[in-house]
C-alpha cells in the first residue's frame, strides 16, 4: 500500500477522510442500506453472467457483513440468476445515493447458501408478504400466456399462515457477495474524487474520477 496516498484525505461534507476512514465509510453506508428500508444503498442493481451475457437486475440488500466483507441478498433458488450464479460466480453490485453523490461499485464472488444456517436464519426473519414470491409452483422467469403473478388468489392477497408459507423454503436461497473491491466515487461541483478498495492485492488507492 502506498503509504503517502493513505495520508492523504478527502473533505465530504465537511467530514475529512483517509484511505482507511473512507473504506469504513463505505461499509456503514451498506450497513444502513441494509437495516433501513428507505435508504439509498437499499435497493441495488446487481449484475453477473448468463450464459456469455450480461445479466442485471434489482435486489434488496438484506445484510451487510463489514468483517466478512460479503453483501447478502435473497432469491428464489430456481431463478436463472442461481443457475447461472453455480456456473460463474463473478458478481457486481452497484450503489448510488443521490442526495450524498456516492457511488459504490462492488465487484466480488458469489456464495450460495440454500438448506443451512444462514438460509433458515433469513428465512425465520421473513414476512408473510416476502414469502409469497417462494410460493408460486411455477418456475421464475419462465414465459406465461397471461400476465399473472403465478401466484394462486389467496396467496396473493395474503390469506395464508406462517406456517402454510414454511413450504415456500424449499425455493428460498441467499447470494452472499464476498466483496473483492469497492469503486468509491463522489460527485462533487468543485472537482470529483474517486478511490479503490482492493481487497484481493490488500491496496487502498486514489484513483483519477
Ligand atoms: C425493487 C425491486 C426489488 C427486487 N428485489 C429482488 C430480490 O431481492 N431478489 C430477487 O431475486 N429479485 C428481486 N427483484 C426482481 C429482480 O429484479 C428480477 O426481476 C428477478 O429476480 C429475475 O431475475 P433473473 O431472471 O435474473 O433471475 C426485485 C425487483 C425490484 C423492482
Amino acid at each position: 500500500m502506498n503509504m503517502e496516498s493513505l495520508n492523504e484525505t478527502v473533505v465530504v461534507n465537511n467530514i475529512s477522510y483517509s484511505l482507511t476512514e473512507l473504506e469504513k465509510d463505505c461499509w456503514i453506508r451498506l450497513v444502513n442500506g441494509a437495516v433501513k428500508g428507505r435508504d439509498s444503498f437499499h435497493l441495488p442493481a446487481v449484475a453477473n453472467f448468463s450464459d456469455g451475457e450480461i445479466s442485471l437486475r434489482t435486489v434488496v440488500l438484506r445484510k451487510a457483513l463489514p468483517e466478512q466483507r460479503e453483501l447478502r441478498f435473497h432469491t428464489d433458488i430456481r431463478s436463472p440468476k442461481w443457475k447461472d450464479l453455480q456456473m460463474n460466480p463473478v458478481i457486481s453490485a452497484l450503489f448510488y445515493d443521490a442526495s450524498a453523490r456516492i457511488q459504490l461499485r462492488v465487484k466480488g464472488k458469489a456464495v450460495l447458501y440454500f438448506n443451512d444456517t444462514v438460509t433458515a436464519d433469513a428465512w425465520d426473519k421473513t414476512n408473510l408478504s416476502s414469502r409469497r414470491c417462494y410460493l408460486t409452483p411455477f418456475t421464475p422467469s419462465d414465459f406465461s400466456d397471461i400476465p399473472t403473478s403465478g401466484l394462486p388468489t389467496y396467496i396473493e392477497q395474503e390469506e395464508f399462515t406462517m406456517q402454510e408459507s414454511e413450504v415456500g423454503k424449499e425455493n428460498f436461497g441467499v447470494v452472499g457477495i464476498k466483496v473483492g473491491s469497492i469503486d468509491w466515487v463522489w460527485l462533487n461541483h468543485a472537482g470529483h474524487r474517486r478511490a479503490f478498495f482492493d481487497y484481493v492485492n490488500g491496496e487502498y488507492r486514489w484513483m483519477v474520477p
